[in-house]
Parts: structure tokens; C-alpha cells; sequence
């Protein structure tokens, strides 16, 4: 069963081709990927890219042309639950496309004609994903909060105070309050249900979505999230071995 870890950044991915065996290298859809194995599990390995739409070519590619049989992401986003502080770590339950409005056809954030406006993670794969993200953090001997729940993504970089919080207030008020913002995961988890692919998917938090964003962002993703992820993604691969033995 072939494993795509689908990174946001490359400094993310990094870490993970220096660990890559086997690897090769293939260009499809103006995309590179890597294809190889991770302590001994089948995987493939690629940047998303930034916004929905380029994730979700991204995921498809995975699907079609490389037989992804399950999808794991690792990224950052900004924390906008009241509680979510930079350095935490969401691992997603579901997500909600926060810029999705095709009202007055569809009620507000509806994804049209899928009549929902939520796509959920796989559980096992989730539970799986929050063990390795505990373990990972434990190994760093990092205090972060692990979180669990509620994604919104959009094609914006949120870096206003006051938008976040309107961005909050407003899903909140339909019943989809989140924890984080970033750029993709919605799109990939769209994707992932079309196909019935199970999907996973982590954010370290990187910012408050507020009038730093833009400051604490490229800091954090370079001395921080690249570690993150390699230690929750190798921990996640281990286990995934472990219960294939
Ligand atoms: N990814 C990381 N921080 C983000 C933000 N503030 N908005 C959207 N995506 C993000």
C-alpha cells in the first residue's frame, strides 16, 4: 500500500527526502514527485503547492497516476481558536472551505451539489496521525498543545486581527467554528472523498492569522515546522510499519 505525505512547504519536505530510500524522482503535472520507501514503507512524497486549487491537482495526481491508497498532510496555518497558540499542533478531524458561498443557491460554506459543507478526515488514520503527533512533540521534549477538531481553509493568507476574528464569528454562527486557516486541506480532503481514499492531515500552528502574520510566518516555517514535521511524519511511518508486521 503506497503512502503519500503530502508536505505545504519544501523545507518541510526536506528532511524527509534526506530519509527517503530508493528514491526517485518523477515530473508529472508540471510536479515533482518522489517515490520511494520510509523505514521499509512504500511511499510518495510531494509539495501540495499553495491554495485549493493546486492541492487539489496535487492529491488527484497522487490518486491517478501514482496509486495513493491513503494521503497524509503536514503543514502550518494560522491558530484562530481562542485557545490555539503558535507552536501548537491541530490534527484535523474535519474541514470547511471558509470562502465557499454559492448563496442564495446553496445555504453559506455548502460545498454545491455535494449538499454537506464538511469533509472528514479517515478516524483510524487521524488517531493514528494524533499518536504520532504526541510522540513526535515528545521526542523534541516540546510543550506544545495537540489539538484535535475543526479546519477551515480558503484561498487567502489571513494576516488581520480583525479578519480572523470576523472569519471566526462568521462559521462559528453556522455551527463550524475552527482552530486553524491555512490554504489547502479542504481541497485535499474533497478529493480524498470523491476517491475514497482515507486522509490525514497536521498543521503546526505558525501565526495567529492577525497583523503579524506575515512576520511570524517565514521565522517560524524555517526554524520550527520543518522539525515538526519530520519528527511527527518519521514517528507516523514507523508505526505504519510496525502495524504491517
Ligand atoms: N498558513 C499559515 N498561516 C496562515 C494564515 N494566517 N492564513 C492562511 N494560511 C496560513
Amino acid at each position: 500500500m503506497t503512502t503519500a505525505i503530502l508536505s505545504a512547504l519544501a523545507e518541510e519536505q526536506q528532511g524527509l527526502l534526506e530519509l527517503l530510500q530508493h528514491a526517485q524522482r518523477v515530473r508529472r503535472a508540471g510536479r515533482e514527485f518522489w517515490l520511494g520507501e520510509l523505514h521499509g514503507t512504500p511511499v510518495v512524497l510531494a509539495l501540495s503547492r499553495i491554495g485549493k486549487v493546486a492541492a487539489a491537482t496535487t492529491a488527484t495526481t497522487l490518486i491517478e497516476a501514482f496509486g495513493a491508497q491513503r494521503l497524509v498532510f503536514t503543514g502550518v496555518a494560522g491558530g484562530i481558536g481562542a485557545d490555539v497558540q503558535v507552536g501548537d499542533v491541530v490534527v484535523a478531524t474535519e474541514f470547511v472551505q471558509h470562502d465557499m458561498d454559492a448563496s442564495p443557491l446553496f445555504p453559506r460554506y455548502q460545498i454545491p451539489l455535494y449538499d454537506r459543507e464538511r469533509f472528514a478526515c479517515d478516524a483510524a488514520l487521524a488517531q493514528a496521525l494524533l499518536g504520532a503527533t504526541r510522540a513526535g512533540l515528545g521526542q523534541l521534549e516540546l510543550p506544545a498543545t495537540v489539538h484535535h477538531g475543526l479546519i477551515a481553509s480558503g484561498d487567502r493568507f489571513v494576516s488581520a486581527a480583525e479578519e480572523a476574528r470576523a472569519l471566526h464569528a462568521a462559521l462559528s454562527d453556522a455551527g463550524h467554528a475552527p482552530l486553524a486557516v491555512e490554504m489547502e486541506g479542504a481541497a485535499v480532503a474533497q478529493v480524498c472523498h470523491d476517491y475514497g481514499v482515507p486522509f490525514a492531515a497536521m498543521r503546526t500552528i505558525s501565526d495567529r492569522a492577525d497583523d503579524t502574520a506575515h512576520v511570524d510566518f517565514p521565522k517560524f516555517v524555517t526554524e520550527v515546522a520543518s522539525r515538526y514535521a519530520l519528527a511527527i511524519v518519521d514517528e507516523f511511518v514507523r508505526e505504519l510499519n510496525k502495524s504491517r508486521a
